[in-house]
């Protein structure tokens, strides 16, 4: 829903969860409060009632739990369609490699988006985006990535900021053009080196020429692209003023981190196979650690991120859907906490910062702008029939998010 006025009153939460807390109270829930908005920013969290001005929109949110709308900060959201049939292979003894080396997986997904139009690119692309909105996501990174030519990850780039615009959500857009080796470029080795030259010196800085990507990725992993051909992207991307982020040590201990600790990247991402040495190095670099449990899940790995490390070594640490068509088509964050919590032993108000104020950290948006309710932050916030933000998790089977809630130039 968007209000349509440039002051609003946001009264009738039964708690108002600012993710702005302390440590005494992490999630920074507060009762019997208000938010007043202007000009699509928060002005203040006030006492309830202390709003009495006639000019000001009073909107009811009728005893719902009030968040800041959350931030999903890796997701694939450009593609056609799910890749289901590989699941129920994958519970019938094939891997996630097996089928990527077979033709199969991410250039499955590639030839779809191929042979789909512009138009069906975006529609589809819409479909994924709105399907993240009805679980309480209002900004998103959007990752290409199903492309894999110069046509085809520009159509990507620009289905995502086209379907962002149209579902009321703000997008960070990121170029994977290396997420795996198009089947014209298999063959002969040297042709693997190839490929990352026309990633380097054609794909890359035409996107970054028309604006299209904030960032760059790489998928750092055995099959797909070496630490060596990640740290070439990254200093490609650096020259045309690209920040970057990894895939890092998803399927094994790939070199991941480390390459984006080198490339003082905005985040690695999945980190299941990342030791004690690398988290260290991302925490020197600064590199926030963005935890996809969603992936493991379905994939059916047996290790799982060391979030609790991670955490206590003082890495920014967020969380995310993944949504994606093969190793995750999963659009709830709720779910994703749910997976935080019992398979990553993080505290329910971990797994919420993570996709609120440290998603925001991970992608580098101003500090303060996004995922809290504080004066200064873009007014979008999520909607919950609950009673306690630590329901979100726990009640991840249905999802009892009842919506966005968005005030007028929330984008401006
Ligand atoms: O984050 N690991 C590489 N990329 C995606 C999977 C993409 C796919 O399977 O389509 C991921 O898991
Ligand atoms: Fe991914």
């Amino acid at each position: 829903m968007v209000l349509e006025a440039d002051r609003i009153v946001l009264r009738g939460a039964r708690r108002v969860v600012t993710c702005a807390g302390d440590r005494s109270s992490p999630t920074g829930a507060l009762e019997n409060v208000e938010v007043l908005v202007e000009h699509g920013r928060v002005a203040a969290v006030l006492p309830a009632g202390a709003v009495t001005s006639p000019d000001v929109l009073a909107h009811d949110l009728k005893g719902a739990l009030l968040t800041p709308a959350l931030i999903d900060c890796h997701t694939h959201p450009a593609f056609m369609t799910a890749r289901t049939g590989e699941w129920l292979s994958r519970l019938h003894g094939a891997s996630y490699e097996d089928i990527a080396a077979a033709g199969g997986g991410i250039l499955s997904s590639v030839r779809s988006l191929r042979a789909a139009g512009r138009e069906a690119l975006t529609r589809a692309t819409l479909r994924n985006l709105l399907r993240l909105r009805a679980h309480g996501v209002a900004f998103v990174e959007g990752k290409s990535g199903y492309g894999l030519s110069l046509e085809h990850e520009i159509a990507s780039l620009e289905a995502i900021g086209a379907a962002a615009r149209e579902a009321d959500m703000l997008a960070t857009r990121t170029c994977l053009a290396a997420h795996s080796l198009p089947a014209e470029y298999r063959g002969e080795p040297a042709r693997r080196d190839a490929y990352i030259e026309l990633v380097c010196r054609a794909i890359l800085p035409e996107v970054a020429r028309r604006g299209l990507a904030e960032r760059a990725d790489v998928f750092c992993e055995r099959g797909a692209f070496t630490p060596e051909q990640t740290l070439a992207v990254g200093r490609a991307a650096r020259e045309l003023g690209l920040r970057m982020t990894i895939h890092a040590d998803q399927l094994s201990a790939s070199g991941g981190a480390r390459a984006a600790a080198e490339l003082e990247a905005d985040s690695a991402d999945h980190l299941e196979f990342t030791g004690e040495a690398d988290q260290l190095a991302m925490l020197e670099a600064g590199v926030s650690a963005v935890l996809l449990p969603g992936s493991t899940f379905h994939l059916r790995q047996e290790r799982w991120a060391d979030a609790r490390g991670l955490i206590a070594r003082g890495l920014n640490v967020a969380l995310s859907t993944d949504f994606n068509p093969g190793s995750s088509p999963i659009c709830s964050p709720a779910f994703i906490m749910h997976l935080a919590v019992t398979k990553l032993a993080m505290t329910p108000a971990q797994a919420l910062l993570g996709f609120t104020v440290n998603a925001a950290r991970a992608l580098r948006i101003k500090d303060g702008e996004a995922g809290v309710i504080a004066p200064g932050a873009r007014a979008a916030f999520a909607t919950w029939d609950l009673d306690h933000e630590d329901e979100i998790a726990a009640f991840a089977g249905s999802n009892l998010c009842t919506g966005v809630l968005t005030c007028r130039n929330w984008q401006a």
